[in-house]
């Protein structure tokens, strides 16, 4: 097979099926108990709970419009007198809602009911923004509307300006953005009133609007360039291109592929259900703080490799390979399970087939290449050579480890001209309208409550306190 191959190809289903790995919570103290002290919660004796171990036949089972049932635990320690263990919320639903259904043992992902694929084909990415926001697409007026609103709010206060210049110019763009979009917060803050529905509507377009401008403006300042303000006259992605790529002294137009890259890229982007930043957005909207500083959390869980920042780590990634005669030896490292390295864009928490936003950004990334002269860029002959060997690899296909959106993301970023450290940033612009839509559903959801989880207390019972000579040395934990 051609190293180019793979990405003609349809994606290759996995055939082998695995049990996934049962973990074991056993995170146990190493330090000896104190006197009248002890370390509780290592015992192996299971506690006998009515109702728990005899299936929870008194608990209420909510059926959502597609998936699998839900219990209600709720009711868990007032009637069987215990909580529940779910570390990483992995098979715990946190809220209701109606935005995203994710299927991740069929590939399936819809926005408000429809397709991916249907969405990324037929509907603009501002179209999506809508329907995500609102349940329903627009007609032709609201979208209209909705593209002047949105178009009215692009560019930033010119306070904004200055807040840039106390970064250092090689600071990361995402700790930019954390900072700024944080920092947004007090330009909106006094008389947004998030329980106001005209009010949200407001922050919510201002974040959609602006979010492509402090982007891009991360950027430019990173490159000691000139800002470059909004263009209202472009669309969104166009937008966005012309903000990061042009420059006073020339003129510029986003050739038309790059733009419908880009648009379709913002669209897969978008939003997916209760993911880190989302949930992010939720926990600290919960305490119905600012949506301007939500969105700076938001921001920061996306940045973190294992989420967001994967696309950059990809790049990173496949620097470090260098060529293809060097992937066995990635792969060993990957599956050696003393060494923390992970293969960067393969795997997902939820999906253990095909990713479908992979699945349109696979043929996409191939016609983008194609058109822009670059299919012979070793970095992506390299990248296209790693996903046919992981896709034949046992480790991977016992695991279900497919290539995930920031496989594809991270080279479609490239090949639009992006350096790595900005690939999440544009993550970032795209998910702002997942994040804006999960925080207004939040607000307006009676059964919303702060945030609070439990935790399964694994340390000292009380004990008394010695005084400092009658202390024994222990190592520390931290430092
Ligand atoms: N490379 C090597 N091994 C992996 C990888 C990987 N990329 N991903 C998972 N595994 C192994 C893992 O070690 C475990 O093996 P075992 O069962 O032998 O212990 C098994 O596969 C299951 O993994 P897990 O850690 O239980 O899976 P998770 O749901 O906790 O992690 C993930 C999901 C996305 C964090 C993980 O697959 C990963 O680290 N991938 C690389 C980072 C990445 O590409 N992230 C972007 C995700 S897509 C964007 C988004 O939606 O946020």
């Amino acid at each position: 097979m051609s190293p180019t191959a793979s990405l003609d190809r349809a994606a290759p289903p996995h055939t082998k099926h695995s049990t996934p790995t049962a973990h074991t919570a056993a995170a146990t103290s190493n330090r000896p108990s104190a006197a009248g002290g002890g370390t509780p919660g290592q015992s192996p004796v299971r506690a006998r709970v009515p109702g728990v171990e005899r299936g929870l036949p008194s608990l209420p089972v909510l059926h959502p419009t597609i998936g699998a049932p839900i219990v209600d635990i709720r009711t868990l320690p007032r009637e069987q007198g215990c909580y529940a263990y779910d570390p990483a919320l992995g098979e715990t639903a946190i809220c209701r809602s109606a935005i995203t259904h994710v299927d991740g043992d069929n590939g399936v992902l819809l926005y408000r009911g429809y397709p991916i694929d249907a969405v990324v084909e037929h509907c603009s990415f501002l179209e999506t923004a809508w329907l995500l926001l609102n349940g329903e697409l627009p007609d032709a007026a609201q979208l209209a509307q909705f593209t002047r609103d949105i178009s009215r709010h692009t560019m930033v206060n010119e306070q904004v300006h200055a807040i840039y210049r106390g970064f250092r110019r090689d600071a990361h763009p995402m700790a930019v953005m954390c900072g700024v979009v944080g920092a947004v917060a007090a330009f909106y803050h006094d008389g947004l009133d998030i329980f106001d529905a005209r009010d949200r509507v407001i922050a919510s377009h201002r974040l959609i609007a602006k979010m492509p401008t402090i982007a891009a403006m991360a950027y430019k300042y990173s490159q000691g360039q000139p800002f470059a303000y909004p263009n209202n006259e472009l669309g969104y992605a166009a937008n966005l291109l012309n903000m990061l790529f042009s420059v006073p002294c020339e003129p510029y137009s986003a050739p038309a592929v790059a733009v419908k890259a880009l648009e379709a890229l913002l669209i897969i982007q978008a939003d997916h259900e209760q993911n880190a930043s989302t949930s992010a957005m939720r926990l600290v909207g919960s305490t119905r703080a600012n949506p301007y500083v939500c969105t700076a959390a938001a921001i920061a869980a996306l940045w973190g490799p294992l989420h967001g920042g994967a696309n950059e780590a990809v790049l990173r990634t496949l620097e470090e390979i260098g060529t293809a005669d060097r992937i066995p030896e990635m792969l060993r490292r990957a599956k050696d399970k003393n060494d923390p390295y992970r293969l960067m864009g393969f795997g997902h928490r939820v999906y253990k087939s095909y990713d479908p936003r992979a699945k349109v950004l696979r043929p996409l990334c191939h016609q983008l290449l194609q058109a822009l002269g670059q299919r012979d860029d070793p970095l992506l002959r390299l990248a296209i050579e790693l996903e046919r060997v992981v896709l034949e690899d046992d480790y991977f296909i016992e695991r279900k480890l497919y290539p995930n959106v920031d496989f594809y993301s991270g080279i479609i970023y490239r090949a639009l001209g992006l350096p790595p450290v900005m690939f999440t940033p544009v993550f970032a612009v795209a998910r702002t309208v997942g994040w804006v839509a999960h925080w207004n559903e939040m607000i307006t959801d009676p059964e919303t409550r702060i945030f609070r989880p439990r935790q399964l207390y694994q340390g000292p019972t009380e004990r008394p306190l010695p005084a400092i000579a009658e202390r024994r040395s222990y190592p520390p934990l931290v430092g």
